[in-house]
């Protein structure tokens, strides 16, 4: 039985057939078992001998068994270990990583710019009062003049703000008499149909200056620093003549044509000028109804659209790319 025992577990497979075998000899109905079993039929002189046997095959076939049991299993160790290799030299799959918009990034410039020359910024509603919007920067009811911003109305009283001069209106009415200096970055609505350089949605960024003895010559310097820090050293300013209800008097600034350096070309129409904002001193009515006494304070204001400076920035030849999330677009700004 011994022989024959160890003849079948030589030649074992797997950890299946070895339970099989287990079984076979030692198992509650195994030969072996079966064996000691009949023992009870023999003599006393016959009993420990046989049994004796019997406990040395037991002994020999458990041994070969566990033997075997744990060669399978260093086996199997091994073969799981080297299924579950990872190759860390493999190249890893890529993700593409979002980047800030150009908008957003000319903003945050343009923001930069005034905040290094000691401004601060202030924020107001998108939806905004017929009030701030209109009336208390002078442009009362039917002012012919409120037909420059063509508006989305909510009820008759209230509007999509058309620029950002409301929050002007909202920051002097807080500073209760104080001197100011803020910008007012933000999103502002017209009813224009879009095309290449109309859309009914824009950003602005509005600039007030209020304290005692501010001049024109102040928002002309800060306007020269401002465009030389956004375009560049060379870049000059000229302020022509304009209108609008909150200011006199009124300007509008032209930069140096980005493109050509001021000789001529198609993107100044030959001028050498390109136009980028509206400013002006605040108009004394603008004063006192946000708080001032305009015989001891005088101020100045100005707005730009923060489309039309990246456009100018970059040579982007149509609005519209900025808001159509198109990556081949978005992607020049990545690294810019
Ligand atoms: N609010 C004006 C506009 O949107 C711009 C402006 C701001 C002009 C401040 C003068 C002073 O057209």
């Amino acid at each position: 039985l011994r022989a024959e025992a160890l003849q079948e577990l030589r030649d074992v497979a797997g950890p299946q057939q070895l339970n099989d075998l287990r079984v076979k000899y030692l198992g509650k109905k195994g030969a072996l078992t079966e064996i000691l079993r009949g023992m009870g039929g023999l003599s006393a002189e016959e009993r420990p001998v046989i049994g004796q046997a019997g406990n040395e095959v037991r002994a020999a076939i458990e041994e070969v068994i566990e033997t075997k049991q744990a060669a399978f299993q260093q086996a199997e160790t091994e073969n799981r270990l080297r299924a579950e290799t990872i190759d860390v030299t493999l190249p890893g799959k890529k993700t593409s990583a979002g980047a800030v918009h150009p908008l957003n990034k000319v903003a945050q410039e343009i923001e930069d710019a005034f905040i290094g020359m000691g401004y601060t910024i202030a924020e107001g509603p998108e939806v905004e009062t017929d009030f701030f919007n209109f009336e208390a920067l002078n442009l009362p009811k039917n002012h012919p003049a409120r037909d420059m911003q063509d508006s989305f109305y909510i009820t008759d009283e209230i509007l999509m703000r058309t620029h950002t001069s409301p929050v002007q209106v909202r920051t002097m009415k807080a500073m209760n008499g104080k001197p100011v200096k803020v910008i007012c970055p933000g999103k502002v609505y017209r009813r224009d149909d879009d095309d290449a350089t109309h859309s009914f949605q824009f950003n602005q960024i509005e600039g007030l200056v209020i304290g005692p003895n501010i001049r024109m010559s102040d928002l002309k310097g800060t306007l020269l620093q401002f465009v030389q820090l956004m375009y560049g050293k060379q870049a000059q300013i000229r302020l022509r003549p304009s209108f609008f209800p909150f200011t006199e008097p009124s300007a509008e600034v032209d930069v140096t044509c980005v493109k050509c350096g001021g000789h001529g070309c198609r993107m100044c129409k030959h001028t050498g000028w390109i136009e980028i904002l509206g400013c002006g001193m605040v108009h004394p009515r603008v004063l006192e109804m946000g708080g001032y006494d305009p015989n001891e304070m005088s101020g100045f204001a100005f707005g730009m659209g923060v489309e039309r400076i990246a456009i100018l920035k970059y040579g982007i030849d149509d609005i519209r790319h900025f808001y159509t999330n198109d990556l081949r677009f978005l992607s020049q700004f990545v690294r810019m």
